[in-house]
């Protein structure tokens, strides 16, 4: 037998990356399932959270249901249905399903007709500061409430709300929507990046459930986004990214009487594709309505170049089969972000009432 030739080099027997990941699933928690508006009485839409289907309604009276998609008879979408009375009727034999789930029509049964194999999985809902959220376990008892989203019903701010969706897993999603170094390349200048860079002190606190960066020190920013939220001031700006378990990413800015809030509800509809709510809350020296006609179309721009970068890196993890990450001090809360998922997903929360604190400087332009 003749001795095996030379071996090719590694990078020749492709990639070496084997299935490390930052999807977390957690199913024992409320997710933003649509907006208020999308849903009016009578509308019944499909929509997948977490990966299951469910099928939402609002009856006439105004009450909203979440049902798994699939009714308990011959398995046909619930999302195919319509809004009968204050249920929701199956297309197929008419099948009729309260917002609990309950059976309660059999067309051409006689007697009794709710009985517990022909109930529809139901999901606990909670409508709050305009959107509609679902706990994503069929039939549990919540054992917490939605968050509850800060200025969204104040009536002193002008709130936007935004549905967007990208191909991105919830972590890659809220570390984009938290991360500051990219946007002074990928969005330069629409956010950052016209000027010298500042040196600025970082303070990253982590209570175990939630986890915030304070950037102190930064100068108003630059470009499009500086002229909006403070127009002519020279004020010092507070500046906090955060992320609160599962699912909330938010940015704050304050620049002297402005306030500006972004309240991003993710929600995952698989692992891979995540669907983001945004409560845009803002409190400025313009008018609310100029605000929003500029902000619209520069939000808009601002995330198709994050949706496209997304995809892209969604799209690189699958062909090496996973992640393999180098963090430096900057992505400030990145790993924070997956720890805290992977913590949630096992079901090993730590929390705390002092968070643990890292400083660091960085620059920012
Ligand atoms: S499949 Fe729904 S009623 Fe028969
Ligand atoms: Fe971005």
């Amino acid at each position: 037998m003749s001795a095996p030739g030379p071996q090719p080099p590694a990078r020749l027997l492709g990639p070496q990356t084997k299935g490390v990941t930052s999807v977390a699933r957690v199913p024992d928690a409320w997710y933003v399932a649509c907006m208020s508006s999308e849903l009016r009485p009578g509308r019944v839409i499909g929509r997948d959270v977490l990966g299951l289907p469910l099928v939402l309604f609002r009856t006439k009276a105004g009450d909203v249901g979440a049902l798994m998609d699939r009714c308990p008879h011959r398995n046909v979408p619930l999302s195919m249905g319509r809004v009968e009375q204050e249920s929701l009727q199956c297309p197929y034999h008419g099948w009729r399903f309260s917002t609990d789930g309950a059976c309660l029509e059999v067309p051409c049964l006689i007697g009794e007709t709710d009985k517990k194999g022909r109930r529809a999985d139901a999901f606990a809902v909670r409508e709050r500061d305009g959107f509609v959220w679902i706990y994503a376990t069929p039939g549990a008892e919540p054992t917490s409430e939605p968050y509850a989203i800060p200025c969204a019903d104040d009536p002193r701010y002008t709130t936007v709300r935004q549905a967007v969706e990208a191909e991105g897993s919830l972590h890659a999603v809220a570390e984009n929507a938290l991360d500051v170094p990219h946007t002074a390349f990928l969005h330069k200048g629409l956010f950052r990046g016209n000027s010298e860079p500042n040196k600025i002190e970082v303070c990253v606190r982590n209570w175990g459930d939630r986890v915030e960066a304070e950037y102190l020190g930064e100068p108003r920013p630059e470009g499009i986004a500086g002229r909006i939220l403070a127009p002519g001031v020279d004020a010092k700006v507070e500046h906090f990214d955060r992320f609160i378990l599962p699912c909330v990413a938010q940015v704050e800015y304050r620049l002297g009487e402005s306030h500006f809030l972004v309240t991003s509800c993710l929600t995952p509809l698989s692992d891979y594709r995540t669907r983001l709510f945004a409560a845009i809350s803002f409190r400025l020296p313009l008018p609310g309505f100029l605000v929003k006609l500029v902000l619209a179309p520069f939000a808009r721009w601002i995330f198709h170049q994050d949706q496209v970068i997304l995809a892209r890196q969604t799209e690189n993890l699958r062909r090496f089969g996973g992640e393999q990450y180098v963090s430096t001090d900057v992505d400030a809360l990145g790993q924070h972000i997956r720890q805290l998922l992977k913590r949630a997903e096992r079901g090993q929360l730590e929390t705390s009432e002092e968070p643990q604190i890292k400083r660091f400087e960085m620059l920012v332009g």
